[in-house]
């Protein structure tokens, strides 16, 4: 079969890469792609725009596509799914109403509360209320947390430790930093604890967690710094045992797809719950998304082993019961580490020429390019998260050395990457 896959991150790569490994799946096709999906064998890309929904429809009719993946939110949330679902494609992803779980977080917050879904206290203001919304942080106090409703490619989320802070992330939203995004804002309660990244797969009905994954969101060391899209993952988790898996579905997941459900929103494809662990295992949403998670993808497919494309055919489908138990490779463990160019998440260079990316495959670790691309035969920077190399071990100490040996081969002008992702995991001893 040939798959399309949207998107152009790591989170892509690490699909095209898993749907290949298939005996079924002969082709695959990224639009836009980067310049790891440019060079894989059995891959190619499409220039098409992950919103020019016309031309993905007319490529897929045209080139009989059996599938098509959906990999980032923004097409999600623009109705993508619903788009070629409309011209008979089979599509992974769910429609626009459904990925309003992550398009507004008001509105994903509401069907928490149906739900009876752990999250935290919260209010909603529309920009209009900008002065209602101070005086409730002002009355909360901080530390208090500041989100825009809406899309804000991962900046529209601020931790304020000051009330004064607050006030500022209140007026900065509302006065159009994040443009129609924060036409709405939610205000709520910090929460402490570890974070914890469990996707699952659905077909409106059926939901299976995958493996649980950490992903460390900030650019510096000891988790400190501004958040990024994510600087390294590991998977699986060890904070989530078996019986705070069996919690999360109780608690998160299944209230969640039966509550869509309720509503008439029949959603298939990935929910990806970003969840607070407390230090006594109370577990809260801090929000949901409507895909599969970056760096969290390149850790989870890896460990993999029944065939991508046979349980997204089934979540589109609406027959995933019949495909599960997913099977997992249990004797192994994934680790990743993200290569940024320098100077992200704020401004910085691109066009630099990546050297050492075949010694680092050489040595084993499974490279994902995220902002890559290739001019004149050569693999060059083309965005802030440029690679994701992951080490793959028996446990995470052979794992996070199998990435950081690949990273250490790799070269680039301006280069960074965090050098203690993991601390948390091998500081609990289950580095062994
Ligand atoms: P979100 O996009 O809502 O997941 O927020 C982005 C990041 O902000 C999360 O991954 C957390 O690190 C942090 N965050 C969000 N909400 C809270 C909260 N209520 N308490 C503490 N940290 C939070
Ligand atoms: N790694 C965080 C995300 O994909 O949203």
């Amino acid at each position: 079969m040939k798959v399309l896959v949207v998107g152009n991150g790591g989170r892509e790569h690490a699909l095209a890469w898993k749907l290949l490994k298939s005996e079924q799946v002969e082709q695959v096709i990224c639009a836009p792609g980067n310049g790891g999906t440019a060079a894989m064998e059995g891959c190619r890309n499409l220039p098409l725009a992950v919103d020019n929904f016309q031309g993905i429809k007319e490529f897929a009719l045209e080139n009989d596509i059996d599938l098509v993946v959906v990999g980032p939110e923004l097409p999600l949330a623009l109705g993508i799914a619903d788009y070629l679902e409309d011209a008979n494609l089979t599509v992974f992803g769910p429609k626009k109403a459904g990925a309003r779980l992550e398009s507004s977080k008001s509105w994903a917050k509401g069907l928490m509360e149906e739900a009876g879904i752990p999250t935290a206290k919260s209010a909603t203001f529309a920009r209009e209320e900008a002065e209602a919304a101070k005086a409730y942080a002002a009355e909360r106090g901080a530390p208090i947390v500041v989100k825009a409703d809406g899309l804000a490619a991962g900046k529209g989320v601020t931790i304020a430790n000051t009330v004064e802070e607050a006030i500022a992330a209140i007026e900065a939203a509302t006065t159009g930093q994040f443009g129609a995004a924060g036409d709405r804002l939610v205000i709520e309660e910090y929460l402490t604890g570890q974070e914890v990244s469990v996707l699952a797969l659905t077909d409106g009905r059926a939901i299976v967690p995958l493996l649980p994954a950490q992903d460390h969101k900030a650019i510096g060391e000891g988790d400190t710094g501004s958040n990024t899209g994510g600087m390294g993952a590991y998977s699986p988790a060890p904070l989530v045992t078996p019986l705070l898996m069996e919690r999360i579905n109780k608690e998160v997941l299944e209230p969640a797809i039966a509550t869509l459900s309720k509503r008439a929103i029949d959603y298939r494809g990935v929910i990806y719950a970003g969840l607070m662990i407390s230090p006594n295992d109370d577990i809260w949403v801090l929000e949901f998304n409507c895909r599969f998670g970056d760096p969290e993808t390149q850790v989870i497919l890896p460990l993999l082993e029944t065939p991508l494309e046979e349980l997204m055919l089934a979540c589109a489908r609406g027959n995933l019961s019949a495909v599960l138990p997913i099977r997992w490779r249990k004797d192994r463990v994934a680790a990743c580490v993200v290569m940024a160019s320098g100077g992200y998440p704020g401004s910085y260079q691109k066009g630099k020429a990546i050297g050492g990316l075949d010694r680092a495959a050489e040595q084993g670790a499974l490279i994902f390019h995220a902002g890559t691309e290739v001019k004149e035969d050569r693999i060059l920077t083309s965005g802030g998260r440029v690679l994701g190399v992951t080490g793959i071990g028996s446990n995470f100490n052979e794992a996070f050395a199998g990435a950081y040996r690949g990273i250490e081969c790799i070269d680039f002008e301006g280069a960074y990457y965090r050098r203690d992702i993991g601390y948390r995991v091998l500081a609990m001893g289950n580095g062994e």
